[in-house]
């Protein structure tokens, strides 16, 4: 067979359907918690060595804001296995952040733009905190009103997108704040600010999000306490005035990378591949199970990890026949950035598909509702909007095309894994994309692929 994953020019790439998918992968880190380690070491007094981080752009991002802010942070040389990184992060603590130069980008990265901001509020700077078209495009008036909330004065351009001029005060006010939407950045933008507040700020959400921050704060000595409220979603205490302890992290594979991978052997003939050192964190492991309910036979092997976090599997997927799947929006929360490759295992599932409550899904990178049904919907599948709904009728032959990812990652990699499985020949545009989180991606993809 042709080469498979060929590059066209920078941007364009172009995969060619596999007769077999085999192999195991190592995935890159977790972007969420590379993220959070990277802000934590930067907050916490003394050495903190963060094992394995992703090295995608937007982990990037938040090590160069790091560093802006006056830390000292070292980048490892070289990667490992999955080419992910090591930092060394050497900080005296929240007291020693630095009035920062310049604006502070954050290239493609929401995650790194409102979990600064949170931080940002409680310190005595004035920061811009600012980043690419698409970024710039994302509504932050979930972060900017809670902000101004405990004190501090948050400027965004128009309609409160970035940039975003955060002029920190201290102490803050605490604040007992009802998420608008379920979003663990918002969630978490507050409890860092919360750590500059003086009492006890309270964060109470309808769906329950991942919760990484809280998990690593509690990790660093800091009292956070979580309440379920018995019908999905709970509340986040924290009080305000807590030092962080420095210490080491191992960071564990992407569950968000792992599903490109659980829905590619789900949904092609010929294909057994296993996916080690994944993260289970119970926040973020409704992929597995929604997949499940489809019919993928998925077993999960527990994994001892030297350093407590975040509980971790090794994940083996085979070929299998699937059923179409409904989801509740308070379901779609809990995958959301699974939702795009949700969409392409439903376009080979028996049934009508039904995704509810997908709205947020049009404020991630792109429009995600969008670029999924065109895309999808080029490569022939019979998939619709329908309000906040997403709707697939399964199963269809996908044929390869012309698809643009507009250059979101989730877009990018989604695609490819149907070119795996389309007839003939399907190109990515913007598939450069997948560097965002997943650089490793098309090496990955050749590797498993025959
Ligand atoms: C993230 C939270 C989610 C998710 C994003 C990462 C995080 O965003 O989509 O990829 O690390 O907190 P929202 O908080 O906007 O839902």
């Amino acid at each position: 067979m042709a080469a498979s994953a060929a590059s066209v020019d920078r941007s364009t790439v172009e995969v060619l359907p596999a007769a077999r998918l085999e192999g195991e992968l190592r995935l890159p880190g977790d972007k969420s918690v590379s993220h959070r380690a990277l802000m934590l070491a930067l907050l916490a007094d003394g050495e903190s060595r963060i094992r394995g981080a992703g090295d995608g752009a937007d982990v990037r991002s938040t090590a160069g804001i790091v560093r802006s802010l006056g830390a000292s942070l070292v980048r490892m040389p070289g990667t490992d296995e999955a080419g992910n990184v090591d930092y060394v992060v050497r900080s005296v603590g929240a007291a020693g952040i630095r009035q920062p130069d310049g604006a502070l980008d954050c290239g493609n990265s929401g995650t790194s733009l409102r979990l600064f901001a949170g931080i940002l509020a409680g310190q005595p700077v004035e920061a811009t905190l600012d980043g690419d078209a698409s970024l710039r495009s994302r509504p932050m008036a979930r972060i900017i009103e809670p902000l101004r909330a405990m004190g501090a004065s948050v400027e965004g351009s128009e309609g409160g997108r970035p940039p975003l001029r955060v002029t920190g005060r201290t102490p803050l006010d605490p604040i007992d704040w009802t998420t608008p939407v379920p979003s663990a950045q918002v969630k978490s933008a507050i409890l860092l600010a919360g750590l500059s507040a003086a009492g006890t700020t309270v964060v109470r959400e309808s769906v329950a999000t991942r919760d990484h921050t809280e998990r690593m704060l509690r990790a660093r000595g800091v009292a956070v306490r979580s309440r379920d409220d018995g019908g999905g979603g709970g509340m986040v205490e924290i009080d305000g005035g807590a030092t962080l302890r420095a210490i080491d992290v191992d960071v564990p594979g992407d569950p968000s990378a792992a599903a490109f991978w659980l829905v590619a052997g789900a949904i092609h003939p010929a294909a057994a591949l296993r996916v080690r050192h994944v993260s289970g964190n119970p926040t973020r492991r409704a992929i597995f199970d929604m997949l499940r309910r489809m019919g993928v036979q998925i077993d999960e092997t527990p994994v001892d990890t030297p350093v407590p976090g975040e509980p971790v599997a090794d994940l083996a997927v085979r070929s299998g026949e699937l059923t179409a799947l409904e989801l509740e929006p308070v379901e779609t929360a809990m995958a959301i950035d699974e939702i795009p490759v949700l969409c392409l295992a439903a376009t080979q599932a028996r049934g009508r598909s039904v995704i509810r409550g997908a709205d947020e899904l049009r404020h991630k990178e792109s429009d995600r509702i969008a670029g999924i049904v065109d895309g999808l919907g080029a490569l022939g599948a019979k998939i619709a909007a329908q309000g906040d709904d997403i709707v697939v009728d399964g199963p269809t032959l996908l044929r390869g095309t012309v698809v643009d990812s507009l250059g979101d990652h989730r877009l990018a990699l989604t695609f490819a894994i149907a070119g795996l499985v389309a007839a003939g020949r399907t190109t990515i545009i913007a598939a450069d994309a997948v560097g965002i989180s997943y650089p490793t991606f098309f090496a990955d993809l050749e590797r498993i692929r025959s």
